[in-house]
């Protein structure tokens, strides 16, 4: 039999993880038949509800959970950690300016990186969920020198999911026929979500859609700002899809994507396609034996090139505003 796979989830008593535990402990993140032990991350205002989750999660009796620590020490949290998921962060709140905002989840993912590099499995994969998700990945990376640096990864996949469903929906076609999607930069309200290099049952899908107006006006914003409607409609932000992207995110970094497809991670850059060096940004990447690469040679146009440059951009300013702020 298997040796249970740790995985530590931060903010475990938030809507998000109560939407992602049980998928964890039912064999989603990892697979099938490959068993798990949870630990629970969290402030001590939010054990007594992890403890309530965790009571939940022993009543589901899912044959591949091993065993739930609860914590809120991140050295006891991440000890021996195979995955991590950092969900748990510091939201705006009202008349907060971006610095406070970065300060506020330093505070967090700085801690937390440490503990990681200190008590962390050497095959530790990390995947930042809380935001600002990209730059609260580099703070954690600067913390965490002796764990490579490509471990460190953002979530995107949302976005990612969130396209497919607005393509398939223009176009009628199922989600099952779009491949090679591309979220570029920030998961924030720069995202590029690119349908130049995407397909729709084989054929080019920008060429299917022939419509740039659309793209420009319609199809960009509404999946930017897709987290914001959801926030209008349900009155709480999105946690179930939130989840099931995180899922999603690390059975395809563990597992491999298929062949003739690719996903989006937010990962380290390396330099291609003009994005600095170190900037954790949102790349079209396959993945194999559980490493990810960025899918190279892609013809970037005039209209991808304003929009990925402005997001990157973005992604430029918030690591110069935590380095000055000495976070990393
Ligand atoms: P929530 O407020 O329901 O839960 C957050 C939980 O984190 C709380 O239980 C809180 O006690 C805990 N927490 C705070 N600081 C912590 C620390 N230092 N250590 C451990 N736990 C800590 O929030 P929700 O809805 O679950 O969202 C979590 C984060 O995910 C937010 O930052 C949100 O913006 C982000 N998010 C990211 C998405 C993406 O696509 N990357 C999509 C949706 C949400």
């Amino acid at each position: 039999t298997r040796t249970p796979v740790n995985v530590t989830v931060t903010g475990a008593a938030g809507q998000i993880g109560y939407a992602l535990l049980f998928r964890i402990a039912s064999g989603h993140l990892l697979g099938a038949d490959v068993p798990v032990k949870l630990r629970l991350l969290e402030i001590p205002q939010g054990l007594k509800a992890a403890e309530g989750t965790a009571m939940e999660l022993d009543d589901c009796a899912f044959p591949l959970l091993r065993g739930i620590e609860i914590t809120d020490d991140p050295n006891v949290g991440f000890d021996g950690a195979n995955v991590a998921l950092l969900v748990g962060a510091r939201p705006r709140t009202k008349g907060m300016e971006r610095g406070d905002l970065l300060e506020a989840n330093g505070g967090i993912f700085k801690p937390q990186g440490k503990a990681i590099n200190d008590h962390a499995a050497d095959d530790i994969r990390v995947l930042v969920v809380g935001n600002p998700a990209n730059t609260n990945a580099l703070i954690a990376q600067a913390a965490a020198p002796d764990v490579p640096a490509e471990r460190f990864t953002a979530m995107t996949r949302l976005d990612h999911n969130r396209a497919i469903s607005q393509l398939a929906a223009k176009t009628g076609a199922a989600v099952s026929d779009i491949k090679r999607l591309t979220i570029w930069g920030n998961h924030s309200a720069t995202q590029y979500p690119d349908i130049f290099h995407a397909e729709i049952a084989g054929k080019n899908a920008a060429e299917t859609v022939n419509d740039e107006g659309w793209l420009a006006d319609t199809f960009i914003p509404t999946v930017a700002k897709r987290g914001a409607a959801i926030i209008e409609a349900r009155g709480a932000s999105s946690a179930a899809s939130a989840a099931n992207a995180a899922i999603d995110h690390v059975y395809s970094w563990v597992n491999g994507t298929p062949a003739g497809d690719w996903t989006s991670m937010g990962i380290p850059s390396d330099g291609s396609y003009g994005v600095p060096e170190g900037l954790i940004s949102s790349f079209p990447v396959t993945c194999k034996d559980g490493k990810y690469e960025i899918v190279q040679g892609l013809d970037i146009n005039e209209f991808s090139r304003t929009r990925i440059d402005a997001s990157v951009q973005e992604l430029a300013e918030e690591r110069d505003a935590v380095r000055g702020l000495g976070l990393i």
